[in-house]
C-alpha cells in the first residue's frame, strides 16, 4: 500500500508538532537514558516518557515497543488511521506499532525512516521473519560516511531496505533508482520516501537486473554480504549466492552500469582463501579500473559465524550449535582460512587496484578523503620535480629515542585527519616534508638536501621521490 499525499502531510504534521526529531527525543530522554537506548534498553526511556503527551506517546510506540492506550495514540496524531495504514496493531483499548518509524539526522538534514521493529530489546529473543526489512544499523551509516561528497545526475541504492543510502544522496542527485529483491523492503523504502518527499524510482529485482543497459554517476550498495551456507534465509543478510559471490558480481558488473569516471562504493566481506592472497581476488574483479580495497577486520571462521549467529538471536537457542556446526563446516570445505570485512570503492577510470589492511581508527565521514585520494593517486604528474607542495595542516610529527640522544631514533610523521595515516621517516624525509611550504618546488628541495648531503642528485630523488608520492596520495603534503 502506498501513502497518499493526505497522510504524508498529517504524518508529516503531527511528527512536526510533536518535536519527534532526533533532538526531540534526546532532549525528552536526556543522555544516559538515550545512551542506554541505543544499546536496546528501554528501563529508563520508560521512566521518562510517561507524561502521555505525544512525543511520549511516539517514542514508546516505536522506539520502546510498548502498548500505548488507543486515545493517546490519536491525540498524537489527529485524523490519521494508523490501524489502517498498518502502523499499529488491532488490539482493543492498546494498540502497538507494527513498524519502526524513527526521525535520523545527518549534517544539518533530518528524515523518517520506516523500518521493521528493532529486534531484541531488553535481551528479548525474537525469531526475525525472513523478509524481515532492516533499520539504520552501523553499517548503513559506514556506507553513508564512505560515499563520496559528488553531485551526480543519476545514483542507484542496490538493496535499498529501508531506502537510508537514498535518503542520504536525496539532495544531490537528480534521478535516484533504489532497487531490492524484497518487496516488503520496496514498500518501507516507498514510505520512507513519500515521508520525506523524496522522488524516488522504486525497483524490484536482484542486483543489477532492474537496471539492465542503464547507467549511473554513483553506484552505493550494503548488499546482503554475509557469507553463510544456503538456508541461512534473512533476505537483508544472505543472498544463497556462493560464498563472496554477491560481491564479486556488484565489482564486476559495476563499470557496465557507471557512466566514465562514476563511482561504485559497497561495503563487503570477502573469502580469505587457503593459498590464496586476498588482495588479489579483489583485482580479479576490478580487473582494469581504477580501485581501492580497504579491509577494516579480518575475522576467524569461528568468530564469523559466532557474530552472525548472535546477530540472528540464535544464541541460547536449541538450534545454536547445529548451525554453528553446519557453518564452520560449509567455511572448512571451501578452504576459507579468514573472512575480511571492509570497503571497496571502483572509480570507472582506467587504473589498478590498491587494496590494504587499515583496522585503525579513521575520521568519519571518510567519503571528502576518499574523493581526494582518488584525485590525488589518478591526477599526480608522472614527474614531481616541478611541484611546489605544502604540508597539510594536520600532520604533526611524533619523535622518540634514548633521553639526551643528539638524533630521534625515530621520526612518525602523522595526519589527524582522514585515514590517520602514520609514516616513518628518516632525517632526510623529514627534512623535505618541514621544506614544503609551496616556496620551492620539489627538484630544489631534493637539491638541496643532496648538496648538503654530499650525495648526488639522481640517488636522492630515486631514494625519495617515490616516498613523496605516497606522502602527497595520503593529503600530508598538497600541490
Ligand atoms: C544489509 S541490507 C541494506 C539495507 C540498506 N541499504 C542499508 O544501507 O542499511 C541489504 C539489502 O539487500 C537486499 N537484497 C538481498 N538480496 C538482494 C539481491 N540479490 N539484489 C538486491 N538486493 C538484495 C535485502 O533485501 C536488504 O534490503
Amino acid at each position: 500500500m502506498n501513502l497518499t499525499g493526505t497522510e504524508v502531510d498529517a504524518l508529516r504534521q503531527a511528527f512536526t508538532a510533536a518535536g519527534y526529531t532526533v533532538d526531540g527525543v534526546a532532549g525528552r530522554l536526556g543522555a544516559q537514558a538515550n545512551d542506554a537506548l541505543a544499546r536496546n534498553e528501554t528501563t529508563l526511556a520508560g521512566r521518562r516518557t510517561a507524561s502521555g503527551d505525544p512525543l511520549d506517546t511516539m517514542i514508546q510506540l516505536f522506539l520502546l515497543q510498548r502498548l500505548v492506550p488507543k486515545p493517546l495514540v490519536e491525540k498524537a496524531f489527529p485524523g490519521i488511521d494508523l490501524i489502517a495504514l498498518g502502523i499499529v496493531s488491532d488490539g482493543g483499548d492498546e494498540v502497538r506499532a507494527l513498524l519502526d518509524i524513527r526521525p535520523f539526522a545527518e549534517d544539518d538534514r533530518e528524515w523518517w525512516v520506516v523500518a521493521d521493529l528493532t529486534p531484541g530489546l531488553d535481551g528479548r529473543r525474537e525469531p526475525m521473519r525472513s523478509d524481515y526489512v532492516l533499520g539504520i544499523a552501523p553499517a548503513s551509516l559506514s556506507l553513508i560516511h564512505l560515499t563520496v561528497p559528488i553531485k551526480a545526475e543519476r545514483a542507484l541504492d542496490i538493496g535499498t531496505g529501508c531506502g537510508i543510502q537514498s535518503l542520504h544522496l536525496s539532495d544531490r542527485v537528480n534521478q535516484l533508482v533504489a532497487t531490492d529483491v524484497n518487496p516488503r523492503a520496496l514498500q518501507l523504502a516507498r514510505w520512507t520516501a513519500a515521508l520525506n518527499r523524496i522522488d524516488l524510482d522504486v525497483r524490484e529485482g536482484s542486483l543489477y537486473e532492474p537496471v539492465r543497459d542503464e547507467r549511473f554517476d554513483l553506484i552505493v550498495s550494503n548488499p546482503p554480504y554475509v557469507i553463510s551456507p544456503p538456508g541461512g534465509g534473512l533476505t537483508y543478510r544472505e543472498t544463497g549466492f556462493a560464498g563472496d559471490a554477491v560481491v564479486e558480481q556488484l565489482v564486476r558488473q559495476a563499470p557496465y552500469h557507471l557512466t566514465d569516471g562514476g563511482w561504485c562504493q559497497l561495503l563487503a566481506n570477502w573469502t580469505c582463501v587457503r593459498g590464496e592472497d586476498w588482495q588479489d581476488r579483489i583485482a580479479g574483479w576490478t580487473v582494469d579500473r581504477s580501485a581501492w580495497a580497504v579491509q577494516r577486520e579480518q575475522l576467524d571462521p569461528s568468530e564469523y559465524v559466532e557474530l552472525w549467529l548472535r546477530d540472528a538471536g540464535l544464541q541460547g537457542s536449541p538450534a545454536y550449535t547445529t548451525r554453528y556446526d553446519e557453518w564452520m563446516r560449509w567455511l572448512e570445505a571451501q578452504s576459507v582460512e579468514a573472512i575480511g570485512m571492509g570497503w571497496i570503492t571502483l572509480h570507472n577510470v582506467e587504473g589498478e587496484l590498491e587494496a590494504e589492511a587499515w583496522p585503525y581508527e579513521i575520521e568519519r565521514p571518510i567519503g571528502p578523503h576518499v574523493l581526494r585520494r582518488f584525485e590525488r593517486a589518478e591526477g599526480m604528474p608522472a614527474d614531481l620535480t616541478g611541484l611546489h607542495l605544502m604540508l597539510a595542516e594536520d600532520v604533526v610529527q611524533e619523535t622518540s629515542g634514548q633521553p639526551g640522544a643528539e638524533d630521534p631514533a625515530t621520526i612518525v610523521l602523522r595526519r589527524q585527519c582522514g585515514m590517520r595515516r602514520a609514516e616513518q621517516a628518516d632525517t632526510v624525509l623529514a627534512g623535505f616534508v618541514g621544506a614544503c611550504d609551496g616556496d620551492l618546488s620539489v627538484g630544489q628541495i631534493l637539491a638541496a638536501l643532496a648538496d648538503l648531503l654530499d650525495r648526488p642528485v639522481q640517488d636522492v630523488y630515486r631514494d625519495y621521490l617515490p616516498e613523496v608520492r605516497r606522502l602527497v596520495v595520503e593529503g600530508f603534503l598538497d600541490y
